[in-house]
């Protein structure tokens, strides 16, 4: 076996992304991976295709194994185009294949890329004999698409659950004991918070099913990042924990300032949650983003968010985040906002509005201060922070 296979027969030929650093809007400091995997057996299997810039990687990657016109079926786990922009230019050549993908997924690949292709659709628990080995589907509608799905490899135990349990990470390295695992589980848990948050529940119960349905993998290979094959347990018992909301007596202060007045704001608020001895991470955004304000928000308890009024409004940057974080619904949080304003208010009410919106739970009254805050209106500051940081730890 060569460092590239996951078994005997069994082979990753994706590509590594190594300089992408924006992911729709998700920030990729070390870059990512599009996983694809060739099975060869009597059968020959193509588990995804790649970027569509990296289309002809691909094929190179492939035709070093086999014939292109040897493959008989081209999975497609989840048409997002990460995995499948490459399709039309693989299945012009793979002139043989069979793709295989969910009812809604053979509606996406039509209204991607247009009819012109061989579908055959499965449904969870179909299997497709390959020789000595039996592929086993299981539909995972929302995780994170409707047309997701999952591919496992019965007689090797490889499941391949597309996005599930990714991380963006780029590396020459394929595997978990070949990596820092400290990068690896920081980025698995970036992936999870930034992707995967708002379906928590979902996942859970999607673990569980799989469970009953007898699959106990020994490898997860999913379609970014690392494949998990010295310890699979543990980004299962991770997804379980995040799904769970397990959480610590941690206070996320998310802000941005125009003239330094919600700054000084959220320095004495941070110094009042400080001194009840829970911990604080500050995210100041235009220093830092909504994919690092989310990763901190995962297992923290609550979320106090500052905004300057701009335009009798939310300052953009938070503006950006609240409509990032509703979308995401990060599970049993206690919210608090705050900011400062001129001559009319208006950001801590649209905050407010926004979270009380998506059913965010909300601490009152918020905090505003008119222009600069003085020595008093910083020691109500601090006192929020106590506050907060009291009912965090209660
Ligand atoms: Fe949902 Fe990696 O695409």
């Amino acid at each position: 076996m060569d460092k590239n296979s996951l078994a005997e027969g069994i082979h990753w030929v994706g590509v590594v992304d190594w300089n992408l650093r924006d992911f729709h809007d998700f920030t990729t400091r070390r870059g990512t991976t599009y996983n694809a995997y060739l099975i060869e057996d009597e059968k020959t299997v193509l588990v995804d295709t790649v970027k569509h810039m990296f289309s002809d990687e691909l094929l190179c990657n492939i035709q070093k194994r086999v014939d292109l016109e040897k493959i008989d079926y081209i999975i497609v786990n989840h048409v997002e185009m990460d995995h499948s922009s490459s399709l039309p230019m693989v299945a012009k050549k793979a002139k043989n294949a069979t793709i295989i993908a969910s009812e809604r997924g053979k509606d996406a690949i039509i209204e991607h890329y247009g009819a012109d292709f061989k579908i055959q659709t499965v449904k969870t628990g179909d299997e497709l004999k390959l020789g000595k080995r039996t592929l086993k589907f299981v539909e995972a509608p929302m995780l994170h698409w409707p047309d997701s799905m999952f591919t496992y490899i019965v007689e090797d135990k490889i499941l391949m659950p597309n996005d599930a349990f990714g991380q963006h990470l780029a590396s020459g390295q394929r595997f978990d004991d070949e990596v820092d695992e400290h990068v690896l589980m920081e980025e698995a848990t970036i992936y999870y918070a930034n992707i995967l948050m708002a379906l928590g529940p979902l996942i859970a119960r999607k673990i569980q099913e799989v469970v009953q349905m007898g699959i106990s993998p020994a490898i997860i290979a999913p379609s970014h990042g690392i494949i998990w094959r010295s310890n699979p347990s543990k980004i299962i018992k991770a997804y379980l924990d995040w799904s769970a909301g397990v959480s610590k007596n941690k206070i996320v202060i998310v802000y941005d300032t125009m003239w330094g007045s919600t700054d000084k704001m959220a320095r004495s608020i941070a110094k009042g949650a400080i001194s009840e001895g829970v911990e604080v991470k500050m995210v100041k955004l235009r220093a830092s983003d909504n994919t690092e304000a989310l990763t901190e928000i995962l297992e923290a308890k609550a979320v106090l968010v500052g905004s300057p009024t701009i335009n009798n409004g939310i300052f953009p940057t938070l503006g950006s985040f609240m409509t990032y974080v509703t979308g995401l619904k990060p599970k049993d949080k206690l919210w608090c906002f705050f900011g400062s304003f001129g001559w009319g208010g208006g950001a801590v009410r649209g905050m407010t509005e926004m979270a009380k919106k998506a059913g965010f739970k909300i601490h009152e009254p918020s905090l505003e201060i008119k222009f600069v805050p003085d020595h008093e209106d910083l020691k109500k500051c601090f006192e929020l922070g106590k506050q907060i940081a009291a009912q965090v730890k209660a």
